[in-house]
């Protein structure tokens, strides 16, 4: 009987072997740099989120960019319209830096650590704050970036004279053969393949690629549409499965059936390094399968998986994009903005309103009040200990992926007492 454990994933000519299993990136900074450190440590792959990453700076290294933009956009608080909300992509290049060098520093062992970056963070200049974004990533040392949640076509383009462009390990998520052909079309004329290509399917955490049918797709058929496609054509790319695999032998199912390694999540939000409160961990473990529900109240449009009782649903807070800011499109509009708007014209005296179709999603993830989580979360109570007072044991990274790669059988080793 096979474990994980006895796979290796490599990049293309790249002779370095990994242990085929990498953390998913986790905004915002649910994966920690600790997390992607640990990950590292034990010769697989983490990831670092470069969402919100002005905060997580201020977080990490006492800088006080949130502050600074809070007062200097303050006269618009006020304002429905946000357009003049601007970055200043001096601020984000430096904030970026600071993430990605003070975590590269601090690297040990034989993985690496990538960057997670959002493409539908908009920012209010798309292609101008993404390619800051990646370049100061690349500055700081990143080993790979994965492009995600809204993949744009021309992103490779953005970093095409970048001195690393063809170093790092570039890599993309998707959630069918159809987005692969159009990006590798789109892309064709840089001369530069992809890396590896996450196929994310309807189970995971965060935004889904999907619709609200998302139910009807499921992940080893559209792995299996990649795998051929991907032969039919001659390129031999790294797939790498996400979405729902849950134990050692789950990753080996799909492993066997021609991916090269998995990308996993959930089984880490409940470990020590990962940057969710205690309290909240504590909500995901004791959540149950009717608890967890996927929902349209994220503003990108992407349909997201979250437990039903999280504090963001329903919220009415100003939106906070004078702070943040991060979903603004191009012209300053928000979907968030918009619902917030529409419940102040149906109550114009109310004290305090409730709007149930979208959510200030920078505002309550960064307060780590939108628990978004995966399909699976619910098993999350079965990978540990009940503690005397009633609360679930949290695990060491170490203890996850060690289960992830060693175990069999769909055995979960629970931790030591
Ligand atoms: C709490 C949480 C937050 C997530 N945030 C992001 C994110 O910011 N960007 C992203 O590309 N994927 C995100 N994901 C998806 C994961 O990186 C990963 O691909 C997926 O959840 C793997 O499936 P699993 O959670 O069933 O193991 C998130 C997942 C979880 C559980």
């Amino acid at each position: 009987m096979k474990r994980v454990d006895d796979f290796r994933l490599q990049f293309g000519k790249d002779k370095q072997e990994y242990v085929p299993i990498m953390v998913g990136g986790m905004g915002v900074d649910i994966s920690t740099a600790e997390l992607a450190l640990e990950t590292a440590r034990l010769g697989g792959i983490g990831h670092i989120s470069d969402a919100m990453v002005q905060d997580v700076s201020d977080r990490r290294f006492d800088t006080s960019f949130v502050k600074d933009k809070t007062k200097f956009y303050k006269y618009n608080i006020a304002n429905s319209d946000k357009s003049a909300v601007k970055f200043d992509l001096g601020h984000l290049a430096e904030a970026t830096n600071r993430h990605v060098a003070g975590t590269m520093e601090a690297k040990r062992g034989d993985g690496l650590i990538f960057i997670n970056c959002m493409e539908k963070l908009t920012m209010n200049a798309p292609r101008e704050t993404l390619q800051v974004r990646l370049a100061s990533a690349l500055d700081a040392g990143i080993d790979g970036i994965t492009l995600s949640a809204g993949l744009h076509f021309g992103s490779f383009g953005l970093i095409e004279d970048h001195p690393r462009f063809r170093d790092a390990k570039l890599g993309i998520i998707v959630s069918s053969v159809r987005a692969l052909q159009i990006f590798l079309r789109k892309n064709a004329k840089l001369n530069r393949l992809p890396d590896y290509i996450i196929v994310e399917g309807p189970l995971a955490g965060g935004h889904l690629g999907f619709g609200m049918d998302w139910a009807k797709f499921d992940l080893q058929t559209i792995v299996t549409e990649i795998v051929a496609y991907l032969k039919a054509e001659q390129l031999e790319i790294p797939l790498i499965a996400a979405g729902g695999i849950f134990t050692g032998s789950d990753a080996v199912g799909f492993m066997e059936n021609g991916a090269a390694g998995v990308q996993v999540a959930t089984r880490f939000t409940v470990a020590n390094e990962c940057g969710l409160p205690a309290n909240v961990k504590q909500e995901y473990f004791k959540a149950h399968e009717d608890d967890i529900v996927v929902n349209t109240i994220s503003p990108t449009g992407y349909p997201m998986r979250m437990l039903k009782n999280t504090p963001a649903i329903g919220s009415g807070i100003r939106p906070g994009c004078e702070s943040y800011g991060y979903l603004l499109d191009g012209k300053g509009n928000c979907a968030y903005i918009t619902a917030y708007n529409e419940q102040i014209a149906l109550h114009p005296d109310a004290k305090n309103i409730s709007v149930m179709d979208k959510t200030c999603l920078c505002t309550h993830m960064r307060n780590y009040n939108c628990w978004t989580c995966g399909h699976y979360t619910y098993r999350l109570k079965d990978t540990t200990r009940k503690l005397a007072d009633g609360t679930y044991q949290t695990l060491s990274a170490e203890h996850i992926f060690h289960d992830y790669q060693y175990s069999v059988d769909h055995k979960i080793a629970l931790p030591v007492g």
